[in-house]
């Protein structure tokens, strides 16, 4: 029956490609108010094309955006699968930097001479939903599924998943399952699909510092007050080492080390240094002394800043000496770190190191734990066989460096594992201007995820 669905998947490859651009075209950019209304029209388009597919469909409200939940006819005694994934993006600012409108999604070839699909979402996530939908409606146009499936599509991922321990709580009957799956990683290179087994965990801080209570001539008192700016900026340096650690006490304490054999595995991936820094720009990485890139990236914990606010942002020059100044800090979690203990350890550095003539607040965004999965499991071993039938190609095992929150959600609320079976590639530019997905893998993963369905019915 495989063969027929993976034939048909095939055979739809133009048509696919035709409604994720009706997909990608709608700005579901969850984090900007203004787009409330697409919000609910996106959830609105995905849940038409899963009606389409004979799939019991619900758009049920949160305190926030709306979920899309849909399962075919489940039957006693077969395996359940739930499918994850997003449909909300990241905001395509700077717009000036997108060579095709991030909501009219074009065609057209990458660097390295591939087809693909460039729009805000194309891989992250929408495009590896509809790899998920269009495996889904194969499969019922040959009698249906050989597991039962409940496909959960939340519109809050971007902005921390933050309603989405309360919806799982809340459904948590509807979303009993063997085992998870997500979409929403990468492949670790064209031409080498790979299963993820881990991802960090993530905390979000914004920084709020007031000095003067109002904007001040930087003639006139510049010397004599406290310069928020100023000051923001020297507690940010003094976040990290001269090492590159981060400067935090007892930030490092529950951090697992990396095994001996882990680093020799990830050793032999076909990865250079030299290329990483080329394809960003820059003529060498840097990071934590004595650690590798892809050892930095997956599996030891930074801290970044994201964003600062303050004073004058216009043309030229103005002389000002702001009265507030802001930051938005992330710290990325590896295995055993505990969110809460950071922001901890984070406010207490706030207290000790800021001067008394300035005020601050903190406010937390969304807080996640790191997640590692056993690599020996049979879910894994079927996982991989799916995505060599999918590409063509054997897996390998990889990391990531990024967050998805609800894999630890699955996990404490539902005791679920996830198997994260990614489809994007390294140079999809996501979170930045020109994201893509190519076809090819657009249609690989769609192949795979039809695959998966069958293999996690042995499970
Ligand atoms: N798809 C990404 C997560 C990801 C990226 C995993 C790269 C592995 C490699 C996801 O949409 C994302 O961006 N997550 C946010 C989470 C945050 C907003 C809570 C992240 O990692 O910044
Ligand atoms: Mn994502
Ligand atoms: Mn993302």
């Amino acid at each position: 029956m495989l063969e027929s669905v993976l034939k048909t998947i095939d055979q739809r490859r133009d048509a696919s490609l035709a409604q994720l651009k009706e997909f990608l075209a709608i700005p579901s950019v969850s984090t900007k108010p203004e787009h409330k209304a697409d919000m609910l029209k996106c959830a609105t388009w995905l849940a038409d094309r899963l009606q389409q597919a004979a799939f019991a469909v619900q758009i049920l409200p949160t305190g926030g955006h709306p979920i899309v939940l849909a399962r075919n006819k489940h039957v006693p005694g077969r395996k359940t699968i739930l499918i994850y994934g997003h449909y909300d993006v990241q905001p395509p600012e700077p717009l000036e930097l997108w060579t095709s409108p991030a909501f009219e999604p074009t065609i057209r070839k990458t660097e390295t001479g591939a087809d693909a699909v460039y729009a805000r979402g194309a891989v992250d996530d929408k495009g590896q939903v509809w790899a998920h939908v269009k495996a889904l409606t194969a499969w019922q146009a040959h009698g249906g599924l050989p597991v039962n499936v409940t496909f959960l599509i939340e519109g809050e991922e971007e902005i921390g998943s933050e309603n989405l321990e309360a919806f799982v709580r809340a459904h948590k009957d509807e979303l009993v399952a063997d085992i998870c799956v997500i979409s929403d990683t990468g492949q670790f290179a064209e031409g080498l699909p790979a299963l993820t087994y881990g991802l960090r965990g993530l905390c979000y801080a914004e920084v709020f510092l007031t000095g003067p209570d109002h904007d001040l001539h930087s003639g006139e008192y510049g010397g004599a007050v406290p310069n928020p700016a100023n000051i923001l900026c020297e507690f940010i340096a003094s976040l990290h080492a001269p090492d590159g650690k981060v400067a935090l006490p007892g930030f490092y304490a529950d951090v697992v080390p990396l095994t001996l054999e882990e680093r020799e595995t990830w050793k032999k991936l076909p990865f250079t240094e030299e290329a990483f820094a080329k394809s960003v720009g820059i003529p060498v990485g840097n990071g934590e002394t004595g650690y590798t890139t892809l050892e930095r990236k997956w599996a030891r914990p930074t801290c970044d800043v994201n964003g600062i606010t303050t004073g004058y942002q216009g043309p030229g020059a103005k002389t000002v000496i702001p009265s507030k100044a802001s930051a938005k800090i992330s710290f990325r979690l590896v295995p055993n770190q505990v969110p809460a203990k950071v922001q901890g350890e984070f406010e207490k550095a706030l207290r000790d190191r800021l001067p008394h003539n300035v005020k601050h607040e903190v406010h937390w965004h969304g807080a996640s734990p790191a997640v590692l999965v056993p690599i020996d499991s049979k879910a894994t071993k079927l996982a991989s066989e799916a995505l060599e039938i999918g590409f063509g190609k054997p897996s390998t095992f990889m990391r990531g460096g990024g967050s998805i929150p609800v894999v630890g959600l699955l996990k404490s609320v539902l005791g679920v594992d996830t198997l994260l079976v990614g489809f994007g590639l390294p140079d999809d530019r996501v979170h930045s201007p020109n994201e893509k997905f190519n076809l090819d893998a657009l249609h690989g993963g769609t192949r795979t995820a039809a695959a998966l369905y069958a293999k996690l019915a042995e499970l």
